[in-house]
């Protein structure tokens, strides 16, 4: 299978988009929601479930960071009835993919006509009113990885490549994620996010410039995926769980196994905000 890139791009997105379609089997899912560190669990829990292997979706690559699987799920979330798409797995630039290869799962759930993108995960915070287990809804990024899923020509022939990005993260959303969060007893904060290439993890020196830049979290994933999401129209919805503090705040040095070790302790928490926000969609 030849890689995707500028030349193939419309010709990968029909050909991935019929094995997704074929999958989904005339369901349409009520949104697609992308898994991040230790949030995987999230999909196992999914009723009547059924899986395609991000290998057997032609042009897609799979997921070879620490606790991502590299799956679709398909599945019902308990006691809402409702069907969802995930993405038990995401592609990370700093794996030494290209924005758009990163990008192209959410072309081809667009292009099935899911409505509406959940993209989740594991974030450090830079605003110290945020804290370690909280979730934060984001409101908006800062794209920092250097690259645009929408650079080249062709994908401006999927749709136009001058995105509006004012509102990219849907209020609406936001204002059901408040409402069932309330209402489950789960704190949750906003944020302004900030997405870098990594894979090293921040400086304390680079913290500090995010933090006068505007950022409250950080993290190394979401960004492609909102351009992606926004350019084919879907609304977004972005969770973050705060894994640490960022690097040299209280005296924090973050490494991937505290995040991740964070990231489980949280886990039923999260489940339950993502079950009852798609209960309402
Ligand atoms: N920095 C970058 N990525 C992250 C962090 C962090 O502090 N925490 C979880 N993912």
């Amino acid at each position: 299978m030849s890689m995707l890139n500028d030349e193939n791009l419309l010709y990968a997105i029909d050909q991935g988009a019929q094995v997704l379609r074929e999958f989904l089997g005339g369901e349409e899912p009520a949104a697609a929601i992308i898994l991040g560190s230790g949030l995987n669990p999230f999909a196992d829990s999914l009723e009547e479930a059924r899986f395609l292997s991000y290998r057997d979706v032609p042009f897609m690559e799979v997921s070879t960071a620490a606790g991502h699987k590299g799956r679709f799920v398909l599945g019902t979330v308990p006691g809402t009835g409702k069907r969802v798409l995930c993405m038990q797995g995401r592609l990370h630039k700093y794996e030494g993919y290209t924005a758009m290869q990163v990008a192209f799962p959410v072309w081809l759930v667009a292009e099935c006509g899911v409505p509406v993108l959940i993209t989740t995960n594991a974030a450090g915070a830079i605003n110290r009113e945020i804290h370690v287990g909280d979730f934060c809804l984001m409101t908006d990024q800062l794209n920092l990885t250097g690259t645009n899923p929408l650079v080249g020509r062709s994908p401006d022939l999927v749709a136009d490549r001058f995105v509006p990005m004012l509102g990219a993260f849907d209020a609406q959303l936001r204002g059901i994620a408040h409402r069932v969060a309330y209402r489950e007893g789960v704190s949750v904060k906003q944020c302004v996010y900030a997405g870098l290439l990594g894979p090293s993890l921040e400086t304390p020196a680079e913290i500090h410039m995010l933090e006068v830049l505007g950022a409250d979290t950080v993290a190394m994933s979401v960004v492609e995926e909102v351009i992606a999401a926004r350019h084919r129209g879907m609304r977004v919805l972005g969770i973050s769980l705060i894994t640490n503090m960022g690097c040299g705040i209280e005296g924090s040095n973050p490494n991937s196994d505290e995040i991740m070790d964070v990231a489980e302790t949280r886990e039923d928490d999260f489940a339950r905000l993502v079950a009852g926000i798609v209960g309402e969609l």
